[in-house]
């Protein structure tokens, strides 16, 4: 399944010059494709600002279109630059609730030449629904948008 993905992924971004369709057909794809993943979205690092800016996603709506440094699970990768694998969000005390329904979740970054730009989170409405098979699979997504946007030349 995560290899079919990867290379829908890689193809579709091989193709698409729109950056703006880009990022939130890849949400949309791994979304509607994988079963534990209720909510995908991209955050990015806001240039001089120490937040990170959700630039798309799948699922519902969310208020927390914006999120400072070590705020929450996201704010936390942002610092830390490692990935964070959340089997029980009810356990952790530095979270920020999406949504009522999620119970647990998982964020990846995203680096450019080395930097962490962004990240990739999702959320499942499934307890301790990720794995390391996950983590391997959205590093992978991640070094394919890495790419993408270089090709691009997108500030995002
Ligand atoms: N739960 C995240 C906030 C983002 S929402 O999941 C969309 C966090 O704790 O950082």
């Amino acid at each position: 399944m995560y290899k079919l993905l990867l290379k829908s992924i890689s193809d579709y971004l091989n193709q698409t010059p729109v950056v703006e369709e880009a990022l939130p057909w890849v949400c949309n794809e791994i979304q509607r494709e994988l079963p534990n993943y209720d909510w995908v979205g991209y955050y990015f690092h806001a240039d001089n600002k120490k937040e990170l800016h959700l630039k798309a996603f799948a699922g519902k709506t969310t208020d927390h279109t914006v999120i400072p440094f070590g705020k929450g699970i996201c704010g936390q990768v942002a610092l830390s630059n490692k990935n964070f694998v959340v089997d029980d969000v009810a356990a952790q005390d530095n979270y920020i609730a999406c949504n009522i329904d999620v119970k647990s979740e998982i964020v990846v970054p995203l680096f450019i030449h080395g930097e962490n730009v962004g990240q990739i989170d999702i959320d499942s409405n499934t307890a301790a629904a990720f794995s390391i098979a996950d983590e391997a699979f959205l590093e992978h997504v991640n070094s394919l948008v890495a790419s993408y946007l270089l090709r691009s030349k997108s500030n995002f």
